[in-house]
C-alpha cells in the first residue's frame, strides 16, 4: 500500500508535518509521496492510482476559512470536474489556529473533508487537528497519529478484504 500526502501550506508547517511522516512512518507502507498542491487536481484519484494507495489532505487554513493559496486549484477541481470518488480512501490532517480564528478553525481541512465526502470518498478515521496557538511541536504529534490511523486503516482493510468487501 502507498500513501499520498498532499500538502495545502503558506509558511511550510504543513510541509514540516508531511516530512516528518515520511520519515517516521516509513516501515508502515511501501512508499510514502509528499506533494504540494499547486499543480494537482482531482485525476490524481484516478481509479487505477487508488486501488493500491491511502491519501492524506494536510492543509492549513488561511483568510476567513480558506484552503491556502497553493490548494485552491485542487479544492476547486473537485467541483468543477465532480467525479464519483468511491474507491478513494483518505485522511485530513487540518491545521489552524483556535485562539485566534476559532469560528473558523481548521475549516481548510475540513472544506476538503466535506467535498470529499460528497463525491463519496471514504474518510478513514477522525480528522487530526493541529493547532497553532495549542501545539509546540505539530510535526511530532502529526507523526503519532499517522502511525495509529495507518495501523487502524490497514488493519480495516484486510477485514474488508476477508469478507469480500
Ligand atoms: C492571515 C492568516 C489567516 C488565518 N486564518 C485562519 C482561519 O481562518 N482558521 C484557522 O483555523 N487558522 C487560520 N490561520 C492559522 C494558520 O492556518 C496556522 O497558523 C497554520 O498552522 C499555518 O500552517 P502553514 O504554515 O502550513 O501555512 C490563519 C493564519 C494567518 C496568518
Amino acid at each position: 500500500m502507498q500513501l499520498k500526502i498532499f500538502v495545502g501550506t503558506v509558511t511550510s508547517t504543513a510541509s514540516y508535518v508531511a516530512q516528518e511522516i515520511k520519515m517516521e512512518c516509513a516501515d508502515l507502507v511501501s512508499s510514502i509521496e509528499v506533494r504540494l498542491m499547486d499543480d494537482l487536481d482531482i485525476s490524481v484519484f484516478a481509479p487505477a492510482e487508488a486501488r493500491d494507495a491511502l491519501y492524506i489532505i494536510c492543509t492549513s487554513t488561511y483568510g476567513m476559512g480558506d484552503v491556502p493559496d497553493n490548494a485552491f486549484a485542487f479544492y476547486e477541481s473537485l467541483d468543477l470536474q465532480p467525479r464519483f470518488l468511491g474507491h478513494v480512501r483518505y485522511g485530513v490532517i487540518a491545521l489552524g489556529d483556535n485562539s485566534s480564528h476559532s469560528k473558523t478553525f481548521c475549516f481548510g481541512g475540513k472544506k476538503f473533508d466535506a467535498r470529499l465526502q460528497d463525491l463519496g470518498a471514504h474518510r478513514m478515521g477522525e480528522i487530526c487537528y493541529l493547532d497553532a496557538g495549542n501545539e509546540a511541536l505539530p510535526e511530532m504529534r502529526a507523526a503519532q497519529w499517522c502511525r495509529e490511523w495507518l495501523s487502524d486503516t490497514l488493519r480495516t482493510i484486510s477485514v474488508q478484504a476477508l469478507h469480500g468487501e
